[in-house]
């Protein structure tokens, strides 16, 4: 199983309130995508978290538009004016990851599309196991679209892997949830412990982190990712929200 590759053919704008300055490009299947590139601040491990966290969540019963690779000629970009993006674009020849746009979505205020407290608990649950920290109430990510909640940028999460040496102790560590957009459901937490945690096994984690392409990694990390998160499920005392039942 991968993801399927595609070709950008157009840049066509820059997203300014992403931190890492996504572009929306259109792709050779004639998509329109949200473009993360390889060569922005924070490097490849965003994207690789973006796979992982959003194929698993994908897999767990949530939303999360599709994704695909896209391949990049940076000379798509000549017009840009921008010398920012330019030097964007330079950097991320290759393989970037394009996130299925979402037309006229908006993003999550509370106002509409509320996610049961059910729902609710899940996200919570699973932000927390994979050390989401960008789900606050100052920038949700989560988007409104045909009256249903969308989960994007994940980027963020899977943070032990800009330090493997002591990603020993992510397996343990504590989650914020008081940060979180859905803090409030951290009662119904342990009422979701079971479910999820028996879904998440180890031929799960491995699919998912299977669909990261070998460009992004190096050698060995497949198995770090696998076996972190499988210790991080495993053993759930430390970490979760409302404490394990
Ligand atoms: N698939 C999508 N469809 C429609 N709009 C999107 C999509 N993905 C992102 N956006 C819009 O672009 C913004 C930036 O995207 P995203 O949060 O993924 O980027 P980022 O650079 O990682 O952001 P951040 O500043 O939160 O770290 C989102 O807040 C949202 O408004
Ligand atoms: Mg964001």
């Amino acid at each position: 199983m991968s993801l399927p590759r595609i070709v950008a053919t157009r840049y066509l704008l820059p997203l300014r309130e992403g931190g890492s300055l996504p572009g929306v490009v259109e792709g050779n299947d004639l998509g329109t995508y949200v473009l993360k590139f390889h060569g922005a601040g924070q490097g490849p491990k965003a994207l690789v978290a973006e796979v992982i966290v959003g194929e698993l969540f994908r897999r767990l019963g949530l939303r999360v538009p599709e994704l695909k690779l896209m391949e990049l000629d940076p000379v798509i970009g000549r017009s840009e004016p921008d010398h920012e993006i330019q030097d964007l674009l330079v950097r991320s020849g290759g393989l970037n990851l394009a996130v299925d746009f979402l037309p006229g979505s908006l993003g999550y205020d509370g106002s509409s599309g509320t996610p049961t407290e059910q729902e609710q608990a899940r996200i919570l649950w699973l932000d927390a196991f994979v050390a989401n920290v960008d789900r606050s109430w100052r920038n949700t990510n989560l988007l409104v679209w045909h009256k249903n909640l969308w989960l994007i940028d994940h980027g963020a999460a899977l943070y032990f892997h800009h330090a493997w040496a002591s990603a020993e102790k992510f397996t343990a560590t504590p989650y914020n949830a008081g940060d979180h957009v859905f803090r409030d459901a951290v009662t119904g937490v342990a009422g979701v412990d079971a479910d999820l945690a028996a879904a998440i096994t180890p031929a799960l984690v491995t699919e998912v982190v299977g669909l990261v392409p070998d460009e992004w990694l190096l050698e060995g990390d497949r198995e770090r990712y696998v076996g972190h998160l499988l210790a991080r499920v495993a053993d759930r005392s430390a970490w979760l929200p409302g404490g394990a039942r």
